[in-house]
Protein backbone atom coordinates (compact mmCIF):
# COMPACT_ATOMS: atom_id res chain seq x y z
CA UNK A 1 0.00 0.00 0.00
CA UNK A 2 1.72 3.44 -1.10
CA UNK A 3 1.08 6.39 1.63
CA UNK A 4 1.41 9.80 -0.30
CA UNK A 5 1.19 12.84 2.61
CA UNK A 6 -0.79 15.66 0.88
CA UNK A 7 1.38 18.68 -0.18
CA UNK A 8 0.77 21.59 1.94
CA UNK A 9 2.03 24.20 -0.49
CA UNK A 10 1.11 23.99 -4.33
CA UNK A 11 3.71 22.10 -6.17
CA UNK A 12 2.88 23.53 -9.49
CA UNK A 13 1.31 27.03 -10.78
CA UNK A 14 -2.44 27.77 -9.51
CA UNK A 15 -5.26 29.16 -11.43
CA UNK A 16 -6.43 32.90 -10.11
CA UNK A 17 -7.58 36.43 -11.20
CA UNK A 18 -3.76 37.34 -10.31
CA UNK A 19 -2.34 34.91 -12.37
CA UNK A 20 -4.45 36.98 -15.54
CA UNK A 21 -4.10 40.33 -14.44
CA UNK A 22 -0.68 39.84 -12.53
CA UNK A 23 0.64 43.28 -11.25
CA UNK A 24 3.18 43.10 -13.79
CA UNK A 25 1.05 43.54 -16.94
CA UNK A 26 2.31 46.80 -17.91
CA UNK A 27 6.10 45.28 -18.37
CA UNK A 28 7.66 44.50 -21.95
CA UNK A 29 7.34 40.37 -22.43
CA UNK A 30 10.67 38.01 -21.81
CA UNK A 31 11.43 35.91 -24.70
CA UNK A 32 9.25 33.11 -24.82
CA UNK A 33 8.19 30.05 -26.78
CA UNK A 34 5.40 32.56 -27.70
CA UNK A 35 7.42 33.81 -29.98
CA UNK A 36 8.13 31.10 -32.28
CA UNK A 37 6.73 31.45 -35.52
CA UNK A 38 5.76 28.04 -35.49
CA UNK A 39 3.13 26.55 -33.13
CA UNK A 40 1.73 23.11 -32.80
CA UNK A 41 -0.27 23.02 -29.45
CA UNK A 42 -0.35 19.64 -27.89
CA UNK A 43 -1.52 17.90 -24.39
CA UNK A 44 2.28 17.71 -22.45
CA UNK A 45 5.88 18.07 -23.35
CA UNK A 46 6.41 14.44 -23.94
CA UNK A 47 3.91 14.63 -26.56
CA UNK A 48 5.33 17.62 -28.67
CA UNK A 49 8.82 14.87 -28.71
CA UNK A 50 7.12 12.39 -29.94
CA UNK A 51 5.04 14.73 -32.68
CA UNK A 52 8.38 15.85 -33.91
CA UNK A 53 10.27 12.93 -34.23
CA UNK A 54 7.40 11.97 -36.50
CA UNK A 55 7.47 14.91 -38.24
CA UNK A 56 11.40 14.40 -38.71
CA UNK A 57 10.75 10.62 -40.16
CA UNK A 58 12.91 8.06 -37.86
CA UNK A 59 13.39 5.40 -40.78
CA UNK A 60 16.75 4.18 -41.27
CA UNK A 61 18.91 6.64 -39.05
CA UNK A 62 16.93 5.67 -35.69
CA UNK A 63 19.25 6.84 -32.95
CA UNK A 64 18.43 9.55 -31.10
CA UNK A 65 21.33 11.28 -28.66
CA UNK A 66 19.47 12.04 -25.18
CA UNK A 67 21.51 12.96 -22.14
CA UNK A 68 22.46 10.42 -19.11
CA UNK A 69 20.14 12.91 -17.17
CA UNK A 70 16.52 12.05 -18.18
CA UNK A 71 13.18 11.27 -16.88
CA UNK A 72 10.95 9.10 -18.68
CA UNK A 73 8.87 11.44 -20.28
CA UNK A 74 12.22 12.41 -22.56
CA UNK A 75 12.73 8.61 -23.31
CA UNK A 76 9.02 7.32 -23.91
CA UNK A 77 8.29 8.51 -26.79
CA UNK A 78 11.72 7.67 -28.90
CA UNK A 79 10.68 4.12 -27.50
CA UNK A 80 6.84 4.93 -29.27
CA UNK A 81 8.27 6.82 -32.33
CA UNK A 82 10.62 3.83 -33.12
CA UNK A 83 13.96 5.40 -32.04
CA UNK A 84 16.98 4.41 -30.26
CA UNK A 85 17.87 6.53 -27.43
CA UNK A 86 22.12 6.58 -26.69
CA UNK A 87 22.75 8.41 -23.70
CA UNK A 88 25.62 11.03 -23.84
CA UNK A 89 27.50 12.89 -20.92
CA UNK A 90 26.52 16.09 -18.81
CA UNK A 91 29.05 18.50 -16.86
CA UNK A 92 28.51 19.30 -13.73
CA UNK A 93 26.99 22.36 -14.59
CA UNK A 94 24.68 19.82 -16.81
CA UNK A 95 25.84 21.55 -19.98
CA UNK A 96 26.15 18.99 -22.39
CA UNK A 97 29.93 17.25 -22.46
CA UNK A 98 29.83 17.65 -26.59
CA UNK A 99 33.39 15.60 -26.69
CA UNK A 100 31.26 12.99 -24.90
CA UNK A 101 28.63 13.19 -27.41
CA UNK A 102 30.86 12.95 -30.41
CA UNK A 103 32.57 10.02 -29.46
CA UNK A 104 28.45 8.22 -29.41
CA UNK A 105 27.55 9.93 -32.71
CA UNK A 106 27.55 6.89 -35.34
CA UNK A 107 26.14 6.63 -39.23
CA UNK A 108 22.69 5.55 -37.45
CA UNK A 109 22.47 8.99 -35.34
CA UNK A 110 19.66 11.04 -36.76
CA UNK A 111 18.51 13.58 -33.50
CA UNK A 112 20.05 15.31 -30.80
CA UNK A 113 18.02 16.19 -28.11
CA UNK A 114 19.23 18.61 -25.63
CA UNK A 115 17.29 19.90 -22.25
CA UNK A 116 17.69 23.16 -20.33
CA UNK A 117 17.93 21.44 -17.16
CA UNK A 118 15.44 23.29 -14.49
CA UNK A 119 15.35 26.77 -16.36
CA UNK A 120 18.78 27.29 -16.95
CA UNK A 121 19.40 28.08 -20.42
CA UNK A 122 22.79 26.45 -21.72
CA UNK A 123 24.79 28.03 -24.55
CA UNK A 124 23.95 26.23 -27.84
CA UNK A 125 25.78 27.44 -30.65
CA UNK A 126 28.53 25.01 -30.40
CA UNK A 127 25.72 22.01 -30.24
CA UNK A 128 24.40 23.67 -32.93
CA UNK A 129 27.17 23.74 -35.29
CA UNK A 130 28.03 20.47 -34.76
CA UNK A 131 25.07 19.00 -35.44
CA UNK A 132 24.52 21.09 -39.21
CA UNK A 133 28.06 19.93 -39.25
CA UNK A 134 27.03 16.14 -39.47
CA UNK A 135 23.22 16.13 -40.65
CA UNK A 136 21.85 16.09 -37.61
CA UNK A 137 18.77 17.84 -36.05
CA UNK A 138 18.68 19.10 -32.78
CA UNK A 139 15.71 19.39 -30.64
CA UNK A 140 15.95 21.79 -28.00
CA UNK A 141 14.10 20.69 -24.71
CA UNK A 142 12.59 23.50 -23.44
CA UNK A 143 9.83 21.62 -21.28
CA UNK A 144 11.84 23.14 -17.61
CA UNK A 145 12.52 26.57 -20.02
CA UNK A 146 9.66 28.02 -21.63
CA UNK A 147 10.83 31.21 -21.16
CA UNK A 148 14.64 33.26 -21.15
CA UNK A 149 17.78 33.83 -23.34
CA UNK A 150 21.42 33.54 -22.92
CA UNK A 151 24.19 34.70 -24.58
CA UNK A 152 21.72 36.65 -26.69
CA UNK A 153 20.10 33.35 -28.18
CA UNK A 154 16.71 33.86 -27.17
CA UNK A 155 15.01 30.44 -25.88
CA UNK A 156 13.95 28.03 -28.87
CA UNK A 157 15.52 29.69 -31.62
CA UNK A 158 18.80 26.78 -31.83
CA UNK A 159 16.62 23.50 -32.12
CA UNK A 160 15.07 22.94 -35.12
CA UNK A 161 12.40 22.24 -33.03
CA UNK A 162 11.64 23.28 -29.85
CA UNK A 163 9.26 21.62 -26.92
CA UNK A 164 7.87 23.08 -24.25
CA UNK A 165 5.61 21.84 -21.22
CA UNK A 166 3.25 25.01 -20.58
CA UNK A 167 1.52 23.47 -17.80
CA UNK A 168 5.15 23.46 -15.84
CA UNK A 169 4.70 27.40 -15.96
CA UNK A 170 1.07 28.84 -16.50
CA UNK A 171 -1.93 27.52 -14.28
CA UNK A 172 -3.14 24.36 -15.84
CA UNK A 173 -3.21 20.97 -15.58
CA UNK A 174 -2.11 19.99 -19.00
CA UNK A 175 -0.90 21.61 -21.83
CA UNK A 176 2.47 21.33 -23.77
CA UNK A 177 3.78 23.04 -27.45
CA UNK A 178 5.60 21.77 -30.28
CA UNK A 179 7.50 25.42 -31.65
CA UNK A 180 9.78 26.10 -34.63
CA UNK A 181 11.80 29.04 -35.51
CA UNK A 182 13.39 27.37 -38.62
CA UNK A 183 11.01 25.01 -39.98
CA UNK A 184 7.17 25.25 -40.65
CA UNK A 185 5.09 22.79 -38.58
CA UNK A 186 1.79 23.13 -41.01
CA UNK A 187 2.43 19.86 -42.08
CA UNK A 188 1.46 18.01 -38.37
CA UNK A 189 -1.91 17.13 -38.32
CA UNK A 190 -3.93 17.36 -34.97
CA UNK A 191 -7.11 16.17 -33.45
CA UNK A 192 -9.30 18.83 -31.37
CA UNK A 193 -9.78 17.95 -27.98
CA UNK A 194 -13.66 16.33 -27.64
CA UNK A 195 -16.63 18.29 -25.61
CA UNK A 196 -15.47 16.00 -22.14
CA UNK A 197 -11.74 16.48 -22.73
CA UNK A 198 -12.15 20.73 -23.17
CA UNK A 199 -13.94 20.11 -19.59
CA UNK A 200 -11.66 18.21 -17.96
CA UNK A 201 -9.16 20.40 -18.45
CA UNK A 202 -10.82 23.12 -17.01
CA UNK A 203 -12.53 20.92 -14.05
CA UNK A 204 -8.56 19.98 -12.79
CA UNK A 205 -7.22 23.31 -13.00
CA UNK A 206 -10.50 24.90 -10.82
CA UNK A 207 -10.08 21.69 -8.28
CA UNK A 208 -6.34 22.07 -7.68
CA UNK A 209 -7.04 26.29 -7.13
CA UNK A 210 -9.62 25.14 -4.82
CA UNK A 211 -7.49 22.36 -2.89
CA UNK A 212 -5.13 25.27 -2.40
CA UNK A 213 -7.81 27.90 -1.23
CA UNK A 214 -7.52 30.48 -4.43
CA UNK A 215 -10.51 30.73 -5.70
CA UNK A 216 -11.67 33.64 -3.27
CA UNK A 217 -15.35 33.49 -1.87
CA UNK A 218 -16.48 30.51 -4.52
CA UNK A 219 -13.67 27.67 -2.78
CA UNK A 220 -16.41 26.78 -0.11
CA UNK A 221 -18.88 26.31 -3.15
CA UNK A 222 -16.07 24.72 -5.37
CA UNK A 223 -14.88 22.49 -2.99
CA UNK A 224 -18.11 21.16 -2.28
CA UNK A 225 -18.99 20.54 -5.75
CA UNK A 226 -15.33 18.92 -6.02
CA UNK A 227 -16.29 16.35 -3.13
CA UNK A 228 -19.29 15.51 -4.54
CA UNK A 229 -17.91 15.05 -8.23
CA UNK A 230 -15.42 12.61 -6.33
CA UNK A 231 -17.78 11.10 -4.39
CA UNK A 232 -19.76 10.46 -7.24
CA UNK A 233 -16.89 8.92 -9.66
CA UNK A 234 -15.87 6.24 -6.81
CA UNK A 235 -19.76 5.38 -6.41
CA UNK A 236 -19.37 4.92 -10.23
CA UNK A 237 -16.37 3.43 -10.74
CA UNK A 238 -17.00 0.73 -7.30
CA UNK A 239 -13.93 1.98 -6.38
CA UNK A 240 -13.17 1.78 -2.03
CA UNK A 241 -13.10 4.81 -0.31
CA UNK A 242 -9.70 6.53 -0.46
CA UNK A 243 -7.25 4.06 1.48
CA UNK A 244 -6.18 5.61 5.36
CA UNK A 245 -2.16 5.39 5.53
CA UNK A 246 -0.72 2.56 6.96
CA UNK A 247 0.73 3.01 10.37
CA UNK A 248 0.47 0.63 13.48
CA UNK A 249 -2.90 1.08 15.07
CA UNK A 250 -3.04 3.89 17.11
CA UNK A 251 0.03 5.27 16.40
CA UNK A 252 0.08 8.33 14.29
CA UNK A 253 2.01 8.06 10.73
CA UNK A 254 5.18 8.38 10.45
CA UNK A 255 8.38 9.40 8.00
CA UNK A 256 8.86 5.40 7.78
CA UNK A 257 5.31 5.17 6.87
CA UNK A 258 5.79 7.40 3.53
CA UNK A 259 5.46 4.76 0.37
CA UNK A 260 6.06 6.86 -2.81
CA UNK A 261 3.47 6.26 -5.64
CA UNK A 262 4.57 3.99 -8.53
CA UNK A 263 6.13 6.54 -10.93
CA UNK A 264 4.12 7.31 -14.34
CA UNK A 265 5.86 10.10 -17.04
CA UNK A 266 2.00 10.74 -18.07
CA UNK A 267 3.45 10.13 -21.35
CA UNK A 268 0.31 8.27 -23.38
CA UNK A 269 1.08 7.52 -27.26
CA UNK A 270 -2.37 7.09 -28.02
CA UNK A 271 -2.60 11.52 -26.69
CA UNK A 272 0.09 12.23 -29.58
CA UNK A 273 -1.76 13.69 -32.23
CA UNK A 274 -4.36 15.32 -29.58
CA UNK A 275 -4.11 19.13 -29.41
CA UNK A 276 -3.98 21.67 -26.41
CA UNK A 277 -7.40 22.81 -24.93
CA UNK A 278 -9.12 25.67 -25.98
CA UNK A 279 -8.80 25.92 -22.00
CA UNK A 280 -4.99 25.81 -22.21
CA UNK A 281 -4.56 27.66 -24.89
CA UNK A 282 -6.61 31.14 -23.57
CA UNK A 283 -4.63 30.32 -19.73
CA UNK A 284 -1.63 30.40 -21.79
CA UNK A 285 -2.53 33.45 -23.90
CA UNK A 286 -3.99 35.25 -21.32
CA UNK A 287 -1.49 35.17 -18.59
CA UNK A 288 0.88 38.16 -17.83
CA UNK A 289 4.31 36.85 -18.78
CA UNK A 290 6.35 38.79 -17.09
CA UNK A 291 4.26 38.73 -13.87
CA UNK A 292 5.21 35.01 -13.98
CA UNK A 293 8.54 35.48 -14.70
CA UNK A 294 9.83 38.11 -12.20
CA UNK A 295 7.95 36.45 -9.38
CA UNK A 296 9.45 32.90 -10.28
CA UNK A 297 13.06 35.23 -10.08
CA UNK A 298 12.19 36.72 -7.03
CA UNK A 299 10.69 33.53 -5.75
CA UNK A 300 14.17 31.53 -6.74
CA UNK A 301 16.72 34.21 -5.08
CA UNK A 302 14.84 33.98 -1.62
CA UNK A 303 14.96 30.61 -1.38
CA UNK A 304 18.91 30.75 -2.67
CA UNK A 305 19.64 33.32 0.03
CA UNK A 306 17.83 31.14 2.63
CA UNK A 307 19.84 28.08 1.80
CA UNK A 308 23.47 29.24 1.82
CA UNK A 309 23.85 28.79 5.05
CA UNK A 310 21.58 25.34 5.65
CA UNK A 311 24.04 22.70 6.79
CA UNK A 312 23.95 19.13 4.57
CA UNK A 313 23.27 20.30 1.30
CA UNK A 314 23.98 23.16 -1.68
CA UNK A 315 22.31 24.89 -4.47
CA UNK A 316 23.10 23.43 -7.88
CA UNK A 317 23.31 26.90 -9.49
CA UNK A 318 24.17 29.73 -6.60
CA UNK A 319 23.86 32.60 -9.20
CA UNK A 320 20.79 33.46 -11.10
CA UNK A 321 22.25 35.03 -14.26
CA UNK A 322 20.02 37.76 -16.69
CA UNK A 323 17.53 36.55 -19.03
CA UNK A 324 17.26 33.35 -16.91
CA UNK A 325 13.59 32.58 -15.68
CA UNK A 326 14.10 29.20 -13.23
CA UNK A 327 11.23 25.99 -13.14
CA UNK A 328 12.44 25.09 -9.85
CA UNK A 329 14.69 25.69 -7.31
CA UNK A 330 17.34 22.94 -7.67
CA UNK A 331 19.33 21.80 -4.51
CA UNK A 332 21.83 18.90 -4.37
CA UNK A 333 21.48 16.79 -0.52
CA UNK A 334 24.69 15.34 1.13
CA UNK A 335 21.97 12.76 2.71
CA UNK A 336 19.10 12.45 0.66
CA UNK A 337 17.46 8.99 2.17
CA UNK A 338 17.81 10.70 5.39
CA UNK A 339 15.82 13.95 4.51
CA UNK A 340 13.78 13.28 1.37
CA UNK A 341 10.63 11.07 3.95
CA UNK A 342 11.03 13.81 6.16
CA UNK A 343 10.29 16.75 3.81
CA UNK A 344 7.34 14.44 2.74
CA UNK A 345 6.19 14.25 5.61
CA UNK A 346 5.54 17.59 6.38
CA UNK A 347 4.33 18.36 3.74
CA UNK A 348 7.12 20.10 1.56
CA UNK A 349 6.57 19.33 -2.62
CA UNK A 350 9.59 17.69 -4.13
CA UNK A 351 10.08 17.43 -7.79
CA UNK A 352 12.76 14.73 -8.10
CA UNK A 353 13.35 15.17 -11.77
CA UNK A 354 15.96 12.25 -13.02
CA UNK A 355 14.84 9.92 -9.93
CA UNK A 356 14.25 7.02 -12.25
CA UNK A 357 17.10 6.88 -14.75
CA UNK A 358 16.03 4.61 -18.09
CA UNK A 359 17.17 0.93 -16.81
CA UNK A 360 18.69 -0.01 -20.23
CA UNK A 361 21.10 2.70 -19.83
CA UNK A 362 24.50 1.23 -19.13
CA UNK A 363 25.78 1.93 -15.76
CA UNK A 364 28.62 4.16 -15.09
CA UNK A 365 27.58 5.68 -18.57
CA UNK A 366 27.62 9.33 -16.75
CA UNK A 367 28.02 8.98 -13.21
CA UNK A 368 27.95 13.11 -12.57
CA UNK A 369 24.00 12.22 -13.82
CA UNK A 370 23.84 9.07 -11.47
CA UNK A 371 24.87 11.69 -8.75
CA UNK A 372 21.89 13.95 -9.47
CA UNK A 373 19.61 11.53 -10.22
CA UNK A 374 20.35 10.36 -6.36
CA UNK A 375 20.76 13.86 -4.58
CA UNK A 376 18.62 16.82 -6.17
CA UNK A 377 16.04 17.76 -4.97
CA UNK A 378 13.71 20.35 -6.53
CA UNK A 379 11.68 22.83 -4.51
CA UNK A 380 9.02 25.23 -6.15
CA UNK A 381 9.31 28.47 -6.96
CA UNK A 382 6.52 29.32 -9.11
CA UNK A 383 4.57 32.49 -9.15
CA UNK A 384 1.51 31.03 -7.33
CA UNK A 385 3.54 30.58 -4.04
CA UNK A 386 2.74 33.23 -1.28
CA UNK A 387 4.79 34.61 1.04
CA UNK A 388 4.08 32.57 4.13
CA UNK A 389 4.02 29.43 2.47
CA UNK A 390 7.70 29.96 0.74
CA UNK A 391 8.85 31.15 4.62
CA UNK A 392 7.25 28.19 5.70
CA UNK A 393 8.88 25.69 3.22
CA UNK A 394 12.29 27.67 4.14
CA UNK A 395 11.52 26.87 8.01
CA UNK A 396 10.73 23.37 7.70
CA UNK A 397 14.00 22.82 5.25
CA UNK A 398 15.82 24.37 8.00
CA UNK A 399 14.85 22.38 10.81
CA UNK A 400 14.91 19.43 9.27
CA UNK A 401 18.46 19.93 7.77
CA UNK A 402 19.61 21.09 10.64
CA UNK A 403 18.16 18.37 13.30
CA UNK A 404 16.93 21.30 15.13
CA UNK A 405 13.74 22.31 16.39
CA UNK A 406 10.00 21.19 16.10
CA UNK A 407 8.36 21.67 12.17
CA UNK A 408 6.46 24.79 12.00
CA UNK A 409 2.60 24.44 11.98
CA UNK A 410 0.71 24.19 8.72
CA UNK A 411 1.51 26.88 6.15
CA UNK A 412 -1.83 28.61 6.80
CA UNK A 413 -1.83 29.07 10.34
CA UNK A 414 1.40 31.86 9.14
CA UNK A 415 -1.09 32.82 6.53
CA UNK A 416 -1.74 37.35 7.02
C1 LIG B 1 13.34 17.72 -19.46
C2 LIG B 1 11.95 17.25 -19.73
N1 LIG B 1 11.54 17.09 -21.00
C3 LIG B 1 10.29 16.70 -21.32
C4 LIG B 1 9.36 16.44 -20.33
C5 LIG B 1 7.95 16.06 -20.69
O1 LIG B 1 7.06 17.10 -20.36
P1 LIG B 1 5.55 16.77 -19.92
O2 LIG B 1 5.56 16.45 -18.47
O3 LIG B 1 4.79 18.02 -20.24
O4 LIG B 1 5.10 15.63 -20.76
C6 LIG B 1 9.73 16.57 -18.99
C7 LIG B 1 8.76 16.29 -17.92
O5 LIG B 1 8.92 16.57 -16.78
C8 LIG B 1 11.05 16.99 -18.67
O6 LIG B 1 11.43 17.12 -17.39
Amino acid sequence: MTFTPPEHIPKQPVFDLLALTGSSKGSPSPPSLRDAPYQCPVNRGSLAIALALRHIGLSGRKEVLVPAYHCGAMIEPILAEGGIPIFYRIRADTTVDLEDMARRRTPATRVVLVPHFFGFLQPLQAVRAWCDAHDLILIEDCAHAFFGETEGCPVGTQGDYAIGSTWKFFPLNEGGCLVSFRHPLNTIKTRAPSLSEELKAVVNTLEYASTYGRLGSFNALFKNIFHLKDWLVQRLRSEPPSLAPPHKSGDAPTPEDFVPAPFHSGFDPKRTTLSGSLWARWVTEKSSLSFIVEKRRENYQTLLEASVNLPGCHPLFPHLPEGIVPHVFPLVMDQPLAVFGKLKFAGVPIIRFGEFLWDKMEKGTCPISEDYSRRIFQFPCHQSLQKHELNWMIQVLSAVLTGSGSLPSHPDQHAP
